[in-house]
C-alpha cells in the first residue's frame, strides 16, 4: 500500500498541470498514468492555444463571447470567464517554463486564426502544440520531484460515505494489484475518442476516468456533446489541423467549389466546427463529396507558410495518405475528436464527492457546451488542471487519511481473477470494441436521428451480453495487454451508454448534437444541462440549470 497527499490520475497536460501545481503547493504528488507521460494523448493537440492578450487590442469579453456563441449557449458562463481571464497568464506562464511557441516578424509570441472566432488568438508552436508543451512540463514535474507510477492501470476510485480517499491501481509490469491511499485524488485521464471509429483520438483514449468516476458515484454531464472534427483524413481519421485553414486553406467539393460560402458566408471555413462539420457532411450526402468525403486545399499556401507552420501535416498527408500537399488537395471527412461532456465540477475541478476532482477532457466544467472552440481544449487542460492542483493540495493540508487498508482492492482482485480464469468460448475485446466503435461512428455522429440512436442503445445491449462473457486470451500477469485493453472496454461502454442516453433526452437540435428530426434549437425547454448518475439498476437522469451572466442566447450565425 502506498500514501500520497495527492494522487493525480493522467499524465497528460491537465494531469501534469495539476501536479506541478500541487507540488509548488508544498504537498506529496503521485501521478499514475497507464503509458509513458509523453505519450500521453496531449501530444497529438496541432493547432494550438487560446488566449486574448491585452497588448494585441484583445479582451477576454471577446474571447469568452466567442466561446459562448460556439458552445451554442450551453457553456457555463461564470466558467468560461475563468477560462478567459486566465488564459494569458497561463500561455506566458508555458513560455517561461520553456516553450518555444512561434513568433511574429517583430519578435512577439505570434498567434494564428482559428474556427469562431473573430480575432486571431490561437498561440502555437508549428502543428504541434501539443507536444511542445506536454514535453515542457514533464521536465517541470520530473525536476519538481513528482514520483509517477508509469505503466500503472487505475481499476477503481476508493471511495466511502461520500468521500473519494485513493485509488485501486495494477502494477502493468507485474500485473501486481496495489491501493493507493491519497487525501484527494484527480482524474485527468483524457477523452474517450475510441468509443467511435475512426477517431482523431490515440488507442488509449477509453474514457477510463469518466467512467471510474461514474462508477464511483459521481455523475457525467453533457455526455450527447461529442464534437466531429471537420478535417480528418479520409481512410485513417488522423487529424489534419484546423490551423491549415486558419493559415487559409480552403475547403472544395467535387465540383472545385468553396463550399462554405453558402453556409457561413462570414467565416467561411473558419466558422465554428460543428457548422462547418455539418456542412460538409451535407455536400457529402447530397452527392457533391469525393469518395466519401471532400477536399482540403494548401496548395496556394506556399512553400514557407507550409514548411514552417504545417510540416507535421505535410508528413501527414504524404505518410498516410500518399498526398503531396504543395500539389495535391487533402482527402478530408469529419471524424470524431472530442467529447464535450465529462465528469461534472466546479471551477475548482471539485467534483460532487469530497476529495475527488477532474480536469481537463475528462472533466466538464463546463466551458464548452454543445461545441468547443479549437485551441480551447489546451487552455481548458491547463488553466482547469492548475486549479484543481491548487484546491486539491489547499485539501491536502488540512485532511486524513480515510481509513483504508489494502483489502479496499479486493473486489478487483476478484474482478481480475475471475476474467482471467473465465473462458466459455466467448468474444475477446477486439470485435466487441470495433462494433461499439462502428455503432457509434453509425448513429452518434454529425447528423442523429430517433430510430438511429435507439438502434444504437439497441447494439450497445447485445454488447454489454457479449462483454459479460468477454474471454481474455493471454492468461499471463506480466503485461498483459490483452488484460488491459478487456478492463478498458468496460469504461467505453459505460461511456456509450451515457452518450445515448444523453443524446436520446436531448430532444432539439444544439451545438454538436443535430437531430434530423428535431433541427431546431429549444430554449425553452432545452436550455439546460443533462446529467447522468449511475443507479443501482439503471443510469438516472436529471437536469441542471445553466449559468448566464452576460451573454443571452442569440440566434448563431457565422
Ligand atoms: O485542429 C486542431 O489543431 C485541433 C485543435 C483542437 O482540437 O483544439
Amino acid at each position: 500500500m502506498y500514501d500520497h497527499d495527492v494522487l493525480v490520475i493522467g499524465a497528460g497536460l491537465a494531469g501534469m498541470r495539476a501536479a506541478l501545481t500541487a507540488r509548488e503547493n508544498g504537498v506529496d504528488v503521485a501521478v499514475v498514468t497507464k503509458v509513458h507521460p509523453v505519450r500521453s494523448h496531449s501530444n497529438a493537440a496541432q493547432g494550438g492555444i487560446n488566449a486574448a492578450l491585452t497588448d494585441r487590442g484583445d479582451a477576454w469579453e471577446d474571447h469568452a463571447f466567442d466561446t459562448i456563441k460556439g458552445s451554442d449557449y450551453l457553456a457555463d458562463q461564470d466558467a468560461v470567464e475563468v477560462m478567459c481571464r486566465e488564459a494569458g497568464n497561463e500561455v506566458i506562464a508555458m513560455e517561461h517554463m520553456g516553450v518555444i511557441f512561434n513568433r511574429d516578424e517583430d519578435g512577439r509570441l505570434g498567434t494564428r486564426a482559428f474556427g469562431g472566432q473573430r480575432q486571431a488568438r490561437t498561440f502555437f508552436v508549428a502543428d504541434f502544440t501539443g507536444q511542445a508543451l506536454l514535453h515542457v512540463l514533464y521536465e517541470q514535474v520530473m525536476k519538481a520531484g513528482v514520483r509517477v507510477y508509469e505503466e500503472w492501470f487505475v481499476l477503481s476510485l476508493i471511495v466511502r460515505d461520500g468521500e473519494c480517499g485513493g485509488a485501486v491501481l495494477m502494477d502493468i509490469r507485474t500485473g501486481g494489484i496495489h491501493v493507493v491511499r491519497a487525501k484527494a485524488v484527480i482524474v485527468a485521464t483524457g477523452g474517450l475518442g475510441r468509443v467511435f471509429e475512426p477517431s482523431t483520438n490515440a488507442l488509449i483514449c477509453t474514457g477510463d476516468g469518466m467512467a471510474l468516476t461514474y462508477r464511483a458515484g459521481a455523475p457525467l454531464m453533457d455526455m450527447e456533446m461529442v464534437q466531429y472534427h471537420p478535417t480528418t483524413l479520409a481512410g485513417s481519421g488522423v487529424l489534419i489541423t484546423e490551423g491549415a485553414r486558419g493559415e487559409g486553406a480552403h475547403l472544395l467539393n467535387a465540383e472545385g467549389e468553396r463550399f462554405m460560402e453558402r453556409y457561413a458566408p462570414n467565416m467561411m471555413e473558419l466558422a465554428s466546427r460543428d457548422v462547418v462539420s455539418r456542412s460538409e457532411q451535407t455536400e457529402i450526402d447530397e452527392g457533391r463529396g469525393v469518395n466519401g468525403g471532400v477536399l482540403l486545399d494548401c496548395r496556394h499556401l506556399g512553400e514557407k507558410t507550409i514548411r514552417e507552420r504545417l510540416s507535421q501535416i505535410l508528413e501527414i498527408a504524404r505518410d498516410f495518405a500518399g498526398v503531396d500537399i504543395f500539389t495535391q488537395p487533402i482527402p478530408i471527412r469529419p471524424g470524431m475528436h472530442y467529447q464535450m461532456g465529462g465528469v461534472k465540477t466546479d471551477v475548482d475541478g471539485l467534483t460532487p464527492l469530497a476529495g475527488l476532482y477532474a480536469a481537463g477532457e475528462a472533466a466538464c466544467v463546463s466551458v464548452h457546451g454543445g461545441n468547443r472552440l479549437g485551441a480551447n481544449s489546451l487552455l481548458d487542460t491547463l488553466v482547469f488542471g492548475r486549479r484543481s492542483g491548487q484546491h486539491a493540495s489547499d485539501r491536502a493540508k488540512s485532511t486524513a487519511y480515510l481509513d483504508v487498508d489494502d483489502s479496499a482492492a479486493g473486489s478487483d482482485r476478484q474482478q481480475v481473477r475471475d476474467m482471467l480464469e473465465h473462458d466459455d468460448g466467448g468474444d475477446t475485446f477486439a470485435s466487441i470494441r470495433r462494433d461499439l466503435g462502428e455503432a457509434m461512428n453509425r448513429h452518434l455522429a454529425v447528423f442523429r436521428s430517433q430510430a438511429g440512436m435507439e438502434e444504437a442503445l439497441a447494439i450497445l445491449g447485445e454488447l454489454k451480453e457479449r462483454y459479460s462473457r468477454v474471454r481474455v486470451a493471454d492468461k499471463g500477469k506480466t503485461f498483459n495487454t490483452n488484460l488491459i485493453f478487456t478492463l478498458e472496454l468496460g469504461f467505453m461502454l459505460d461511456c456509450a451508454e451515457t452518450i445515448i442516453m444523453g443524446a436520446l433526452e436531448r430532444r432539439e437540435s444544439r451545438g454538436a448534437h443535430t437531430r434530423t428530426d428535431m433541427p431546431e434549437r429549444d430554449d425553452e425547454t432545452w436550455l439546460k444541462h443533462i446529467v447522468i448518475a449511475k443507479g443501482p439498476e439503471a443510469p438516472s437522469v436529471e437536469y441542471q440549470p445553466i449559468t448566464i451572466t452576460q451573454w443571452e442566447p442569440q440566434a448563431r450565425s457565422y
